[in-house]
């Protein structure tokens, strides 16, 4: 029979509680780090559908995009509806506000979910990837961004990365992105037979995007191409220093002017935090303001700024790991005696929950159940058998600490003894 097999690019995430080194502990570790600072933002939560329309993320990623050119997901559904499986989280928010009408306010929102991009896999790119991501509405420029750069060193210093570097730059405001696109495409276009298919794509539907070319052609063909900073206003690049200067203590910031994003709808301040670890895939989070998308999406005018983390690309460069709870295995000797031992385990869980016992539910002797809680890391074996269930009593064994003796306590006392562990 053919094998079945995960899709390209598609990844199991599956827990290893002892182990910290496991990436998926460390995903999971990372999403409850992500949620805590968020809270403590005073952020609330948003979950939207991981399906939408087609058009959702045509008029708002953008035409001109690589995520809508080349990498959505879009199906035809049953009622022959062209539907998409999320890339990013932005649209979604933004179309929610619009229908709850709630686009007259200001709110502060995150969201933590996979995504999909039909993209090349590869160390850090997936096609099913995880998401976390925070949308401040309803703040015009200013505040806003100094909020936005805060998370990102929070989160930061909370996951103890250190190599990174936040890249800023300012796209303008419309008019002043306007005539910057326009100084690009006329320095570009007398020399568009220099430039490859890709870059000529991008010339032709979206200039800045060119910015960004890996080619090392095209990037010394810029080096004379008119540069951002003379499009900006005062403020804009008085946006930029103020932002440096209040964090310099905190994160490692730099101004890159050629710093473009993939995305259509930035307008003004765009960042991206980088690590020189992460190899190809350097960008582990990035975003902007976006003050033109809700009234573009048929909604008011609303201004709007927000970032998105790859959660993956993340965990692999955190340096904290959760502490492990302390683990006791719970072995029962005997078949016999199974629901009422069961019942035993289940109160003193109740009793502390700030340490995991784990029952081990298969048969097997009291050799392979112990050898069991040692690869486990267990500090301790709970056993019982007839002969303890009889007399009212538990055997306690101290598996990391060899120089504890094992002791036989009382059920009246082995709540006590499971209260004070940590
Ligand atoms: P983005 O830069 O497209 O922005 O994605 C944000 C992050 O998602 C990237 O920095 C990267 O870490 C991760 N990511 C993207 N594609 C992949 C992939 N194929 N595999 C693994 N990780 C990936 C956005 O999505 C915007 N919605 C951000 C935003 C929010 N802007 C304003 N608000």
């Amino acid at each position: 029979m053919e094998k079945i097999h995960s899709l390209t690019g598609m990844i199991d995430l599956i827990g290893h509680k002892t182990s910290k080194e496991d990436i998926s502990e460390r995903i999971f570790y990372a999403e409850e780090i992500l949620r805590d600072i968020f809270e403590s933002y005073s952020i609330s939560e948003i979950r939207t559908p991981a399906l939408e329309s087609s058009n959702l993320f045509k008029r708002s990623v953008g035409d001109a995009s690589d995520i809508v050119n080349k990498e959505l997901y879009s199906f035809l559904d049953k009622n022959e509806k062209s539907i998409t499986l999320r890339p990013e989280g932005t649209a979604s928010v933004i179309r929610s506000v619009i229908e709850k009408k709630i686009d007259n306010d200001t709110h502060k929102l995150w969201y933590l979910g996979p995504m999909w991009r039909y993209e090349r896999p590869q160390k850090g790119r997936y096609r099913q990837f995880n998401q976390a991501g925070v949308e401040i509405l309803g703040y015009p420029e200013g505040l806003a961004e100094l909020e936005i750069v805060s998370l990102i060193c929070s989160i930061n210093r909370a996951l103890g990365i250190e190599d990174s570097v936040l890249k800023i730059n300012h796209l303008g405001n419309n008019e002043t992105k306007q005539n910057y696109c326009k100084a690009l495409e006329d320095f570009l276009i007398p020399l568009s037979s220099k430039l490859d298919a890709k870059d000529l794509e991008r010339l032709n539907k979206n200039p800045l995007r060119v910015l960004d070319s890996k080619n090392l052609n095209t990037q010394a063909i810029l080096k004379d191409a008119p540069k951002i900073i003379d499009y900006l206003s005062e403020d804009a690049i008085s946006i930029l220093n103020t932002i440096k200067d209040t964090y310099s203590n905190d994160c490692k910031i730099e101004i890159d002017h050629n710093l473009v994003r993939g995305l259509d709808y930035y307008t003004g301040f765009v960042f991206e935090a980088v690590s020189s670890s992460l190899g190809a895939q350097d960008s582990y989070l990035g975003g902007g303001r976006y003050d033109e998308l809700c009234k573009q999406l048929g909604g008011k005018s609303l201004p709007a700024i927000g970032m998105a983390i790859g959660i993956e690309r993340l965990a692999s460069l955190a340096k904290t790991y959760k502490d492990n709870m302390t683990m006791v295995s719970f072995i029962i000797l005997s078949n016999k005696i199974e629901p009422k031992a069961y019942k035993i385990a289940h109160n003193l869980r109740s009793i502390n929950n700030s340490i995991n016992i784990d029952v081990q539910l298969s048969d097997g002797s009291l050799k392979s159940k112990l050898r069991r809680a040692n690869k486990d890391n267990a500090a301790y074996a709970l056993i019982i058998g007839e002969d303890e269930l009889k007399a009212k009593k538990i055997i306690v064994k101290p598996l990391l600490d060899k120089s504890s003796e094992q002791v036989t306590l009382g059920l009246d006392e082995i709540d006590g003894f499971i209260k004070k562990l940590k």
